[in-house]
Formats: C-alpha cells, structure tokens, sequence
C-alpha cells in the first residue's frame, strides 16, 4: 500500500515509531552521529525525545511543498527525520519534486528517517507513496499502528537499510527481548481477514465529515485564521490572526474546555502564531461547539 522496499529481512517490529526512533538514535550515537536535522516546524514530542537521547535537532524549513531540501543540504547534516506524507504539525505534503530532491540528498550520502506518520488517511485523493521506495539503501521506514488502531497498543514497525539491520536488531534485542508476540499475532489476523482494510475504510469517510464539519465551523467563527493543510490525517493546522498569542489562546480555550496544541513548542526558530487542532475522536456536533468556543477564546485574548 505504500510503495515501501520492505523484504521480511529488513523489516523490525518495535513498540511504536517513538522505540523506532530511539533504537536508531541508540545506533547511530554508537558511530558518533548525534545530529539529527528536522521539520521546523515539528513535533514537541519527537523534539524531547531526540533530546532525552542527548542528540541535538538542527531544524530545517517547512513550506507549501514540506521540508525545504535545499536547507537541508546547507545545514551540513548526514541525517534528516521528516513526515513527507502528511507534515506534523502544518499539514503539507512533501512534493514529487522535493521527493525526488531528498532521495538524491540521500543517495549522495545522507540518511532519511522517514516517520510514516498518518498517511493511511488522505481524504481527496490517493496517497503518495513513501520516500522509502525511492531510496530503499539510504532510508529508516517507520510506522505504527498509534493512528489508525490505538497507541496504547505500542506496536510498530521499521524497515531498514542492509548495514543498518544488525545493530538495529542488536539494540532492539537487548533493550527488551521483543515486541509482544500475542499483540502481533491478533494484528497478523486482522490482517489476514481483511478486518484492518475493512476498519480503514469505515473510518475515512468518518474524519473526512468531522473534518469537513471542522473547517466549516472555523471558517464562521474564526475568519480570520488561516487553515493550512491538505485533506488528509487527523488534525488541523490554523495560522492566528497576527498579535495574537498562541499560549494565551490556547489557556483561554482550555478554560472553555477546548484543548488545542501549540506550534511554539515543535518550533527551532520564531514563527507565526498557530495551533494545530485534532478532531477524529471528536463527533461533529461537539466540534461545531468547539469552534464556536475557540472564535470566543481568540477573541478574549486579542
Ligand atoms: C509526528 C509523530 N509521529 C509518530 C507518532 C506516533 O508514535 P508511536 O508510533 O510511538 O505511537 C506521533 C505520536 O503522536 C507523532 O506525533
């Protein structure tokens, strides 16, 4: 489904892309590589556990077309970790051209980390495929199944470049002696029954009108934010009106009882005030209220 390189040998099962991560940082700190360049914009999350594990994130620009690969190229980084299906937080998708960009920075001798972040859900149109397949020797694959059955389930996958597979399984070997069988035995079967595929196609049609609702509602209680972003995953990107703090928004939300993400905390360099909004576990009407309590909070605070 996603144009991935992946035969049975190169392929890990890990508890979640966060144990993919770690394991690779693991790896790649034991030949001395402790720079990691990312999405600037990014995820907090994957900021603080890149720095729990003493690597250092230079960031690189995000624009319409996702990662600036020229950038990257400049910044002087052997790595990059980057979200080309679907960026967190603005939502953009890495362009053909910056694909085919960033599998030649790679084969050139630079290492992609491909976080293969909800790419099952694209609500227009078919989904590009990985990057992975574009440069199979050069690029980590990661994926879970946190976004499309349930993170606390903590089952995921890597698929890696030959001289990557056996300190990768060294590491994962001796950091818990495996990911729990039973887990992927009953993930195996719903596989096999077609019960994934099925829940997968029940689901798209479910976010795309919470999405769909999502936007309508901003677009008349909150004009004045810029949504950015293709029909895809499981969130919203909204540039602020300017003057507007994103931190107080989001207090003065939350005191509403609307509990919205910042973008300050994922960020290397300033930038403009946005937040990032998840609606799939959130039924339509209640996201119509929310809106309506946002376009309040935005006014509270300007
Ligand atoms: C950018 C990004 N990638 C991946 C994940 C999923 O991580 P995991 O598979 O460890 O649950 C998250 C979690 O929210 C995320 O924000």
């Amino acid at each position: 489904m996603r144009a991935v390189a992946a035969r049975p040998e190169r392929v890990a099962v890990v508890s979640g892309v966060g144990q993919g991560l770690a394991l690779l940082l693991q790896v790649l700190a034991a030949e001395g590589r402790r720079k990691l360049a990312v999405e600037d914009p990014g995820s907090p999350g994957t900021l603080e556990l890149l720095r729990a594990h003493g690597v250092r994130p230079v960031g690189v620009p995000v624009d319409q077309e996702g990662l600036v690969v020229r950038k990257l190229a400049a910044s002087g980084a052997q790595a990059v970790l980057v979200t080309p299906a679907h960026q967190y937080p603005t939502g953009v998708v890495l362009s053909a051209r910056r694909r085919t960009e960033l599998a030649a920075w790679a084969r050139a001798g630079g290492l992609v980390v491909e976080d293969d972040y909800d790419a099952e859900f694209r609500y227009d149109r078919e989904p590009l495929g990985a990057v992975q397949g574009l440069a199979p020797e050069r690029t980590v694959y990661l994926g879970s199944l946190s976004k499309t059955l349930a993170p606390g389930l903590r089952l995921g996958w890597a698929v890696l470049p030959g001289e990557l597979v056996e300190p990768f399984a060294h590491a994962k070997r001796y950091a818990d002696l495996g990911t729990g069988a039973i887990d992927q035995l009953a993930f195996a079967a719903l596989l096999e029954s077609g019960g994934y595929d099925r829940h997968l196609r029940a689901v798209r049609p479910r976010y795309r009108a919470r999405r769909d609702a999502l936007v309508a509602a901003l677009r008349e209680h909150l004009p004045e934010a810029e949504l950015r972003g293709v029909a895809a995953g499981l969130h919203l990107y909204a540039d602020l009106p300017d003057g507007v703090d994103e931190q107080a928004v989001a207090e003065a939300a939350l005191r509403r009882g609307v509990r919205v993400a910042t973008v300050a905390p994922g960020r290397l360099s300033p930038g403009r005030a946005a937040i990032a909004l998840g609606y799939a576990g959130v039924a339509e009407q209640r996201l119509r209220e929310a809106a309506a309590l946002l376009g309040e909070a935005v006014r509270e605070v300007r």
